[in-house]
């Protein structure tokens, strides 16, 4: 049965939603699902902008056959190659073998890299500032590098106001009919998914988004909505969206507040990790998060790392180094290019505590632009009550620290 939602205009979303896909790229998960966003334009030309992941393809040509209804497809835009995107191009080409693609040089070199068979078929390179005209609707192209492969473009239909941004704005979690932000409650029911999103496909890649931003901003007027390829359509509150991407790609935090990481084995490094909890929310800072890096996935890890300005991390000493899945939250924050916290150490350690000196130094020599507290929580085995004022003290730095960063 086909699945389809009217966008703007002449304008539909083709896409699918998916909630058998336990891993995204095999690594993330996705409780909440995923939608993978297509959209078609029926213009005088019909143009389809990217397809879905091989899996919902079947879905997609459904869609397609339902609007096109027997009308052929002239034009395949491909903003995006990766694999979630891209991987149904072979099928529609199958079904539509007169249909143009239009993509990047890069693009069309990933399509023969991953096996396609696009020779015989109309190839149309684009880059920067090209338009095309399908009828009444001209779009022009915004190469987007590392947004998040090198391929990447964004189109804006320069008629229709509405912007392809490939992976950039896109989120986790499965549309199920609601395709517009305007239709969920985007703060308490998809925020979260977004930044988990972003944060962990394009954290790295900052600085590119930040030149695809400037660009957007460029045509901001022109922007009417915003298609993504994953999660809600934006028509609405665009600025909303944008700010919450130019904060993420410039690394700087949401929200003044605290996440507690820790590392435990026996239940006393979380005690210590409970305890500093506390006297921060006896001392009025409640914006405070706590996580067990041991069964909490580092995607989300590294979400809220994003998300707050001020990271506690808690390890034990685990064969004279740091606890494996520390070590891991630490490798991803690395990879992903977190930047710009302030982090305060608590280490552990019952015979050679090495755990805080080990993180200071990966966080100094391997992150970015980060500050460590000089305030520093050692224990032996566990955390004593005779200790209770270096507690007090570790949870006073946090709150001068805090009280000193901006809003
Ligand atoms: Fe949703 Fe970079 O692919």
């Amino acid at each position: 049965m086909y699945c389809v939602r009217h966008v703007t205009e002449d304008l539909y979303w083709v896409g699918a939603n998916d909630h058998r896909l336990t891993l995204f790229e095999n690594i993330h998960p996705i409780p909440r699902g995923v939608s993978y966003n297509a959209y078609l334009l029926l213009d005088e030309r019909t143009v389809l902008f990217d397809t879905v992941d091989w899996s919902a393809c079947r879905q997609l040509l459904e869609n397609l056959e339902h609007l096109l209804a027997g009308r052929t497809l002239d034009y395949l835009v491909i903003n995006h190659m990766e694999p979630d995107h891209g991987a149904s191009l072979e099928e529609v080409l199958l079904r539509w073998p007169n249909a143009g693609i239009i993509a990047t040089e890069k693009a069309f070199m990933l399509m023969r890299q991953f096996g396609f068979q696009i020779d015989g078929h109309e190839q149309i390179e684009v880059k920067e500032g090209d338009t095309r005209c399908f009828g009444r609707h001209t779009v022009t192209f915004i190469s987007a590098p590392m947004v998040h492969w090198p391929e990447a473009m964004a189109t804006l239909d320069l008629t229709s106001g509405a912007l392809f941004s490939a992976d950039a704005f896109g989120s986790f979690g499965a549309l199920d009919g609601k395709l517009f932000n305007d239709e969920v409650n985007f703060d308490r029911d998809w925020l979260d998914d977004a930044r988990r999103y972003y944060t962990n496909i394009v954290g790295k890649y900052g600085p590119q988004v930040q030149v695809l931003l400037k660009k957007a901003g460029a045509v901001l007027n022109q922007i009417k909505i915003i298609c993504p390829l994953h999660g809600p359509v934006w028509r609405s509150d665009l600025e909303y969206l944008i700010g919450k991407y130019n904060l993420w790609s410039r690394y700087e935090p949401e929200e003044k507040g605290v996440m507690i990481a820790y590392a435990s084995m026996y239940g006393n490094t979380e005690a210590a990790a409970q305890a500093l909890a506390a006297r921060l929310c006896d001392k009025g800072m409640h914006r405070v998060v706590l996580y067990d890096v041991s069964n909490t996935h580092v995607s989300t890890l590294i979400s809220e790392a994003f998300k707050y300005s001020h990271l506690v991390l808690a390890s034990v000493t685990y064969n004279l180094g740091i606890y494996p899945v520390m070590h891991s939250f630490l490798s991803d924050m690395k990879a992903l290019n977190l930047q710009k916290r302030t982090v305060a150490l608590v280490e552990n350690g019952s015979w050679a505590c090495k755990s805080g000196d080990l993180m200071q130094k990966f966080i100094e020599n391997e992150l970015k632009n980060m500050t460590v507290l000089g305030e520093r929580l050692s224990m032996a085995s566990s955390l004593r009550p005779d200790r209770s004022a270096e507690l007090e003290s570790l949870a006073n730095a946090i709150l001068e620290s805090l009280a000193g960063a901006a809003e």
